[in-house]
């Protein structure tokens, strides 16, 4: 592939803006500047410099952000940022989107990419991927709280009730729960429909993944081999 394909494929804009920005010397790999877009080179494990800063490059994205709270899961967010303030431009150029969508004030594992077989397999309804949150209660946590919660409460529009795979209390405010679906204000409504209220919900877990632990608020890194081996359940 040529380096102007390898530079648009990434999204660092469109054809002409990557072939000037090789033309201006921009762009190196190992140190050295490549001025000429026609380059051709191997693009599988590649990893250039634009400015400076390395990139690899990758047929697909896939990426981990542990989200802030005040951030939208959107690329034209209503009242707040969004969560792509938080990326390389380059990511929503070419396409990445949200896996799944965290409200605006929920923290924790939130996953992009521009896979859409990827995206599909985690938040397809029928693949029923497990997706753990802590949340922080407004009242004290009791049994009849976390029995409603197994066994399904009923949301308003939902015809069948909801239930939590897995739900404990991990101290009197804190609530540990595991859910299946991905419907809009899940936890929270679950939590009110059990007679407690939502004070900050973190996601933890989705499938086979942890929230990387050295990972801190607002920054991201890429998905490696064994992590997406853990969200396709391998
Ligand atoms: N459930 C919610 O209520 N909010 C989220 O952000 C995620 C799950």
């Amino acid at each position: 592939m040529n380096l102007e394909s390898i530079l648009f494929s990434q999204g660092f804009g469109s054809r002409r803006q990557c072939r000037a920005m090789i033309v201006d010397g921009r762009v190196a790999i190992d140190g050295a500047v490549l001025s000429d877009p026609a380059t051709d080179l191997s693009a599988a494990g590649l990893t250039f410099s634009v400015d400076g800063t390395a990139w690899p490059y990758r047929e697909f994205a896939y990426v981990v952000l542990n989200k802030p709270a005040g951030y939208e899961c959107s690329r034209e967010p209503q009242h707040h940022l969004s969560v792509f303030n938080l990326l390389p431009p380059p990511f929503a150029t070419r396409g990445v989107q949200c896996v799944g969508r965290l409200d605006q004030d929920t923290t924790g594992l939130l996953l992009l990419s521009d896979d859409g077989k990827f995206v599909h397999a985690l938040t397809s309804p029928k693949r029923k991927v497990p997706k753990v949150y802590v949340a922080t209660t407004r009242y004290s946590l009791d049994d009849a709280q976390l029995d409603a919660l197994r066994s399904g409460v009923l949301l308003h529009g939902e015809p069948k009730p909801v239930a939590a795979v897995a739900a404990h209390a991990r101290a009197t405010h804190t609530l540990e729960l595991t859910v299946l679906e991905g419907k809009y204000h899940q936890v929270k409504r679950m939590v009110a429909a059990a007679g407690n209220r939502v004070e900050a919900l973190h996601r933890k877990r989705i499938g086979g993944l942890t929230l990387p632990e050295g990972l801190s608020e607002g920054t991201w890194q890429w998905l490696d081999d064994a992590a997406l081996a853990s969200l396709r359940g391998g």
